[in-house]
Parts: structure tokens; C-alpha cells; sequence
């Protein structure tokens, strides 16, 4: 309108604080004085892209894409921010501006002039920006509201409770001393602001078949350049160190990327890094992933008191618990305990070299605290790698764990010849003592876990691809030719380093049954344990009513009868 520098003088005025804000807008409206044609005549020649700070878009579609919700509050119109918005990408519903009031025409119900403006609107008055804060607040629950802003009206809303939590300041355009003084953070560049966007690192505790499957998909999310980048491109994967054809696995993982021991056939990414002390490979990790044999999980958790980074949020793959005299514990709740962070949990139906191959396969990520539940999503989450939500970390930890039990009952089946009738007649009993015991221990747990990945699901597929499986079915093998070999030998023989979980966790479960006198109330489970302990011939299991009643000899005990 030919009349900036009046107009300026006034916006320096009220936003160095010497003019109320009030009384700036309306002198500026009279100095402007414009119609609707003048407002579009205006947005057509300086449209909003040509007057953008460097930096800026890129800073919003970053913040967006890491799920930030982004507010514009202006101190100017609605109908010049709003294109503004637009093109930032900031929803119209997350705009706070003042609106102009015009003088309608009746003839063609059209606005004609401008006659000031509403000053209903927080935006309108000085303490109108922390007001739109407070607004906000109410109908969202943010935990943090940061204010980025140039003027000492942007710095107010830090300045009043209800407000913003943190105020960083832009002399990206034009420099304020008062409000400098006083910003948490002052930035001259909003690329700055890009630059320092927390970027998390993750660290793998493992480096067995399922930890090599999962970190590969790790390192595959954490690669990925874009807008919403928000993880180091390298994993570091902590490798319990041993020889491998002469030379330290460690080194051969890191010059071939391939694990041979344990996951041969697959390329972990070359972005990802095995380190064979543990402390060094998580000392910088923000995000933690373990992924041991359970039995290990305690020595790990002991070395890693005290070394953890402040901050960092874990989760576990493990599958298994440990049993304590004072009860039993599970491994999430053993990281929490005596490393001091919250710990989710990922459980499916998740055979490490089908994930390798990327076939579709899902699990759910059991959590307490949601926002890093969805931080480990977006690492897990791949085309072929589902990853849901579930608020029940116990129940659905108790599936992964429990499920091994079953896997060596049918296994059992598979070893005596049965048929599938067989075979789901011990799947089915094994949910229901799965649930059972589940719930008896900790009633929180939902029932509808057991339907999810991590119960149904995992079962099945444990029961018919998993290693518990394959061993317990060849351990019934032998028994049957009369030339019985123990799970050691087997687990050795057929694993190759990796490691059964089932039987340490029969005897774990087990314990905690004849503790609490529920040996009958778990007839599956009583029956596997009985079998792979020498008690019973492997027969009963698909007898194991029969076999949790029989009486039995323990060694050095007296017969017992349950
Ligand atoms: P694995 O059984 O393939 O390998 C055994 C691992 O234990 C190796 O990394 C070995 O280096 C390590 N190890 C050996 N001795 C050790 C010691 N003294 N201290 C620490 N580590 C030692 O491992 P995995 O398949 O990654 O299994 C880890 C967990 O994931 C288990 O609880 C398992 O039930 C679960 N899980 C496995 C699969 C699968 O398909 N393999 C799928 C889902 C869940
Ligand atoms: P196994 O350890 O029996 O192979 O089970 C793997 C597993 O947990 C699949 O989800």
C-alpha cells in the first residue's frame, strides 16, 4: 500500500514494547487502509514462498515428521497468515491471528472496507500469545510447549503461567535486544535449529540369530535420509566376543557385515558396528535394544549399572524370566529394577530367518509409556515387519515367554510321528495354561493379549518353525530308538551356539508351580517339565492329564504324588 515504513515504525514500537499492541494494530489499520482487492492484489505479487526465512520450512516439515504439532500465533491478520500457514504446511484449525472486520456491502453481500478489527481474539491484545497457549493446553496434552519467536509479545508467552515452557528467540529477521536479553536460546539461523535436532542413537545388546534379524531392520530404518531423520545411521551392536575360524567375530562382522556364526545367510547393513565391550557399545545410545538368551540377561544388566546415558529408553526382545526366591521376575522388569529406565518389550511370532528374508511377520510392542513405544516403532516398523501397540508389556512379555514350554511339547509330538490333531490339541491347552498362569501372577494382564501376535501367533509359529521345537522333537527321537541324548547335546549339535530357551524356562515355570502348589492346575506344563527331566517317557505328551497326576520319583526324595 505504499506505506511500509509508517507501518514498520509502529511494529517496532509494540514489539520492543514501547506501544501497546492494541493501539499499534489499529494505527496500522488506518495508515493501511485497504480493500479485499488490495489483500489479494498483494498475496499475488509477494506470494509466501518469496518471503520465507531460510531454514524455516525445512525446520517445520522436520518437526512435523517427528509428530511435533506446529502452531502459527500472529500478531497479524488472518487473511495474510493464512496463505502463510498454507504453505508451511500448519493445519488452518492451528492458525491464531487477528481478524479484520469490513464494511459489507448489501447490494453484493460483498466486503468493501475496512473498518478495524476483532479484538475478541487473544492475538489482538498484548498477553494474547500465552493465552493462545493456554488454549491450546486445554484441548491437547502436551507435555512441552516451545515459543519460537521474534517480538517481546512472543516472549511474553514464557513470561506468564499457562504459557509456553521455553522461549527461543530469532534474530533470523530482525534482532531485538529485549527480547534477546531474555530468550532461552537465541538463534541467528533456523538451520541452527535444524542442525541440533536430537538425533537418537541406538545400541543392539546381542548378536544371536534374532538379534541380527532385528538389528538388520534397525539399521535399514536408521539409514534413511529424509525429513523426519531422527536416528544416527550407525548401530552399534554389542557382540559377546568369540573366535571364528581363527579370527575375532567382531572383526569379521565388521569387514563382511555378515554374522557366519549365528545369522550366515544375511547382510546386517554396513552401518551397523560390532563392539565386543559392552559398556563402549552402549554408552551413547539413547534408544537400547536387548536381544540375549535370557539366562545371560542378568550379567548383562550387572555390567551395565551406572554406564547407562541418562535419558535412554530400552526395550526387549528376550524371551524368558528369571526366578528369584522372592519370585519371579521377567527381563523388563529386571532392566527397569537395576539399571533404573523404562523398558518396553517387542513379541511375535518372529523366527529370525523368515524375518531375514523379509517375510511379513508382526509383533507388538508392549508398553507403559507410550511416546517410547513409538520411538522403537519407527525403528522396528518395515514393509514386511508389522509393528502394533499394546498397552500390555506383562502379558504380552509372559506370551513370549511362556510359548517355549509349549514348542517343546510339540515338538514332542512332532518326535512321536502324531498328526496335526495332536499337535493343536497341545497348542490349545498350552494358551489356556499360558493365560492361566499369566493372569494368576499378574491379574493386569488382558485377555485379549493371548489373541494378539505375541500369544496366538507366536505359538503357532514357534510350534511348527522354532528351534524349541526342532530339538525336542529329535530329544524324542532318540528316546524312542533307545539311545537317548540330552538337550545339551542337541542344542550344541543342532544350534550351533545358539540357544534354547524352553528348557530353562519349564524348570523356571516349574519352580513357581510347585512353590504355590499349582503342579495340577498346569497339567501341560507339569507333564513337559516331568518329560524333558526324565520323569515320564515323552508319550504322556500327549497324555498330560494323566501324566501331571502321576506319582513320581525325584531323586533322594520320597515318592510325591500330585
Ligand atoms: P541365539 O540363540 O541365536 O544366540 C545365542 C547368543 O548368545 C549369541 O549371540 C552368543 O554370542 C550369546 N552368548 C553366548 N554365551 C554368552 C554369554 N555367556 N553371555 C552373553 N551372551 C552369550 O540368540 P537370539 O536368537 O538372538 O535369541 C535372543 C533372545 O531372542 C532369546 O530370548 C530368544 O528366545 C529370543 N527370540 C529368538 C528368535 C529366533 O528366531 N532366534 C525369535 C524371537 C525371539
Ligand atoms: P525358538 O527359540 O523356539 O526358535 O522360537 C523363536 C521365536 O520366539 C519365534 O517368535
Amino acid at each position: 500500500m505504499g506505506v511500509k515504513e509508517q507501518v514498520e515504525i509502529l511494529t517496532n514500537k509494540a514489539m520492543d514494547g514501547s506501544l501497546s499492541l492494541e493501539q499499534a494494530l489499529d494505527e496500522r489499520l488506518n495508515i493501511i487502509n485497504c480493500s479485499p482487492d488490495d489483500i489479494k492484489r498483494f498475496i499475488k505479487a509477494h506470494p509466501p514462498a518469496s518471503r520465507m526465512a531460510p531454514g524455516i520450512k525445512d525446520l517445520i516439515t522436520s518437526l512435523q515428521a517427528r509428530g511435533k504439532a506446529i502452531y502459527l500465533i500472529s500478531g497479524g491478520f488472518r487473511e495474510l497468515t493464512l496463505p502463510i500457514a498454507a504453505y508451511l504446511g500448519i493445519p488452518k484449525e492451528n492458525v491464531f491471528a487477528n481478524r479484520m472486520n469490513w464494511q459489507w456491502d448489501d447490494e453484493t453481500g460483498m466486503p468493501t472496507r475496512l473498518v478495524g478489527f476483532d479484538m475478541s481474539e487473544p492475538t489482538a491484545h498484548n498477553q494474547g500469545k500465552p493465552q493462545a497457549i493456554a488454549r491450546i493446553r486445554q484441548r491437547n496434552p502436551y507435555n512441552t510447549v516451545v515459543m519460537i519467536g521474534d517480538g517481546i509479545t512472543d516472549l511474553e508467552a514464557v513470561q506468564t503461567t499457562g504459557g509456553a515452557d521455553l522461549f527461543i528467540g530469532s534474530g533470523v529477521v530482525v534482532e531485538r535486544p529485549a527480547v534477546a536479553r531474555e530468550a532461552d536460546w537465541y538463534v541467528y539461523d533456523y538451520n541452527d535449529l535444524l542442525r541440533t535436532m536430537q538425533r537418537y542413537s541406538v545400541a543392539m545388546v546381542g548378536s544371536g540369530a534374532w538379534a541380527c534379524a532385528a538389528v538388520r531392520m534397525i539399521a535399514q530404518n536408521t539409514q534413511v535420509d529424509d525429513a523426519a531423520d531422527e536416528f544416527v545411521d550407525d548401530v552399534r551392536m554389542w557382540v559377546y566376543e568369540e573366535d571364528f575360524e581363527g579370527k575375532k567375530l567382531t572383526e569379521v562382522i565388521n569387514t563382511t557385515h555378515v554374522n557366519p556364526k549365528y545369522f550366515p545367510e544375511f547382510d546386517l547393513g554396513p552401518n551397523v558396528v560390532a563392539v565386543p565391550n559392552i559398556v563402549d557399545a552402549v554408552a551413547d545410545a539413547d534408544l537400547i535394544v536387548f536381544c540375549a538368551p535370557h539366562q545371560f540377561m542378568h550379567n548383562i544388566c550387572k555390567q551395565l549399572v551406572g554406564k547407562i546415558k541418562p535419558g535412554a529408553m530400552a526395550i526387549s526382545l528376550t524371551k524368558g524370566m528369571r526366578v528369584r526366591p522372592e519370585g519371579p521376575q521377567l527381563i523388563s522388569q529386571m532392566v527397569r529394577r537395576l539399571l533404573g529406565i523404562d523398558c518396553c518389550v517387542l513379541m511375535g511370532a518372529n523366527i529370525a530367518t523368515d524375518i531375514g528374508r523379509e517375510q511379513l511377520s508382526e509383533a507388538v510392542i508392549g508398553y507403559d509409556n507410550l511416546d517410547a513405544a513409538q520411538l522403537f516403532q519407527k525403528i522396528f516398523q518395515r514393509p514386511y515387519f508389522r509393528v502394533s501397540l499394546l498397552p500390555d508389556p506383562v502379558g504380552a512379555e509372559m506370551c513370549g515367554t511362556l510359548k517355549n514350554i509349549v514348542a517343546l511339547g510339540a515338538g514332542m509330538v512332532d518326535g512321536l510321528g502324531l498328526g496335526p490333531n495332536s499337535k493343536a490339541a497341545v497348542i490349545r491347552q498350552g494358551l489356556v495354561e499360558m493365560r492361566a498362569f499369566s493372569k494368576a501372577l499378574y491379574p493386569s494382564v488382558r485377555d485379549d493379549t493371548f489373541m494378539e501376535c505375541c500369544g496366538i501367533g507366536d505359538l503357532v509359529a514357534t510350534c511348527y518353525g522354532g528351534r524349541n521345537r526342532l530339538v525336542a522333537c529329535e530329544w524324542t527321537k532318540a528316546q524312542l530308538a533307545g539311545k537317548p541324548r540330552t538337550f545339551e547335546d542337541l542344542e550344541a549339535e543342532l544350534l550351533k551356539g545358539q540357544k534354547l530357551q524352553g528348557v530353562l524356562t519349564s524348570n523356571e515355570v516349574q519352580e513357581i508351580l510347585k512353590m504355590r502348589g499349582w503342579e495340577g492346575q498346569y497339567p501341560l506344563f507339569t507333564t513337559v517339565n516331568r518329560i524333558i527331566n526324565g520323569y515320564l517317557p515323552p508319550k504322556y505328551a500327549v497324555d498330560f492329564v494323566a501324566g501331571a497326576k502321576y506319582h513320581i520319583r525325584r531323586p533322594g526324595t520320597e515318592d510325591e504324588e500330585i
